[in-house]
């Protein structure tokens, strides 16, 4: 039918960005989904796009515009849920498929959410903390038409964390007229916020990583870790895989590469980056000014923890690593994958992976509809039991029908998402 086109009028077919990456990894899983294939399309298409100008009056009295989005990919199993990403690199493509991979994550792991997501293209360096406050403000007042602890919740993501998460709270409330703690996760602990969520990601990681190194015989005592990313995600998961004695032996983030043979003290690192904003300069190990060389780094496990696209294939038959954990969303191209497959690299798939920091805010907003609180040891042991069985049912499927773990994700997820959509019918 001539309505049936690959790539909407919005996206340009050359710059089409992430979302090609997304719509490859639904091509690959389609002939796994049996009669659900005519559904298929559904996964194709964002249900809704909300684009907002956000102007904010600068500290020096100026006036600046910032590109804002939200994008709710699908709400089949319940309201919209995915965090909010301020980067100064932001575009639509990439927050319709950071949408999208939500939507398959909320799925494969079964919390009962649809998948959504929402970007500021801005770099927040450049602003002063009042600014990041006015920003954060008017976008949630500009997408408070369609996010709501019903409809869809938001939640921190890359630059943004529990201060913007308690404005976006205030800002909807107030145009409520009532305190809304359910309207985001990921908020302080003295808002409403979960015990463990702040850890939730990097927990997930670590488990979902434990359980690879255990079916294909590797100890994590002694492993070597390389982790690109040192910001929420990255820091917690090699901090936990240091306490179960590994050694991380290479950091990257936007600032250098940082190396250290006998592994790096990952408290006194995580103690630079909060001073300093990154690692560029920590004196505790050798920095490595070729950026590339990250990739070639002897390690038994490789952390993307960072920004997606980052395997590509010029550096894929470089990794050493018998395992890479996907912590970041996206960060392997599809051609990279295959690569990764031929040489026997275990991917645990971002879908998975990461789906730790969802699950608790699946748990926090529970915890605010009734309010009553749990204890963090509660959350952490409902936390690695979601993980475990859902990484036990990914490998199980994977290992049937003899398809890479991220094909079984996605068939998990996708299989969940179209059932709810064939049981609900078109409306009208
Ligand atoms: N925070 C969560 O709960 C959560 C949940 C699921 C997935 N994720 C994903 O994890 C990834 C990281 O998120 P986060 O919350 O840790 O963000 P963050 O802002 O806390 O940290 C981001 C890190 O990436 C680094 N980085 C940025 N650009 C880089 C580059 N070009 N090269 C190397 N490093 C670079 C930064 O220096 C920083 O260390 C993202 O893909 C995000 O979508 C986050």
């Amino acid at each position: 039918m001539s309505s049936q086109h690959e790539i909407p009028s919005y996206l340009t077919p050359q710059g089409i960005g992430p979302w090609a990456v997304y719509l490859e990894q639904i091509d690959r899983v389609t002939p796994y989904l049996g009669s659900l294939a005519r559904w298929v399309e559904t996964l194709k298409r964002p249900k809704r796009i909300l684009i907002v100008d956000v102007p904010i009056e600068r500290d020096d009295g100026t006036i600046a515009h910032f590109e804002g989005y939200r994008v709710q990919h699908n709400t089949s199993r319940g309201p919209g849920k995915g965090g909010v990403r301020f980067h100064q690199d932001v575009t639509l493509s990439e927050v319709m498929a950071l949408s999208a991979w939500m939507t398959v994550k909320n799925a494969a792991v079964n919390v009962p959410y649809g998948g959504a997501k929402g970007g500021i293209r801005l770099d927040p360096r450049l602003l002063s903390q009042a600014e990041l406050q006015r920003v954060t403000r008017r976008y949630t007042s500009e997408i408070g038409i369609i996010i709501g602890p019903n409809k869809d919740i938001p939640a921190p993501d890359v630059n943004t964390n529990e201060q913007v998460m308690a404005w976006m709270m205030d800002t909807y409330s107030m145009n409520e007229g009532s305190t809304s703690s359910g309207v985001v996760t990921g908020k302080p602990i003295s808002l409403g916020g979960s015990l463990g969520r702040r850890e939730a990601t990097g927990r997930g990681v670590f488990v979902v990583g434990c359980e690879a190194a255990t079916r294909i015989g590797m100890e994590i005592k002694g492993a070597r870790i390389a982790v690109q990313g040192f910001g929420n995600v990255g820091s917690i998961s090699a901090r936990l895989f240091v306490e179960a004695g590994a050694r991380v032996v290479a950091v990257q983030d936007h600032q250098s590469t940082v190396y250290a043979e006998a592994g790096l003290d990952v408290l006194a690192l995580q103690e630079h980056v909060r001073e300093h904003g990154g690692v560029g300069g920590f004196p505790g190990g050798e920095h490595i000014s070729d950026r590339s060389r990250f990739w070639s780094v002897d390690c038994d496990i490789l952390i993307p923890a960072a920004l997606e696209q980052q395997i590509t294939e010029q550096n894929a038959g470089q990794i050493t690593a018998k395992i890479v954990i996907e912590g970041a969303n996206g960060p392997t191209m599809p051609a990279a994958d295959d690569i990764l497959h031929d040489k026997g690299v275990l991917v645990v798939p971002d879908v998975i992976a990461n789906a730790g920091g969802v699950t608790v805010s699946y748990f926090e907003w529970v915890q605010d509809f009734s309010s009553f609180f749990w204890t963090e040891d509660e959350i952490n042991l409902r936390l690695t039991r979601i993980m475990r069985e859902a990484f036990a049912g990914v490998w199980q499927l994977a290992t049937e029908k003899k398809v890479s773990l991220r094909t079984a994700a996605f068939i998990v997820g996708c299989t969940r998402v179209l059932q709810a959509r064939e049981m609900r019918g078109l409306y009208p």
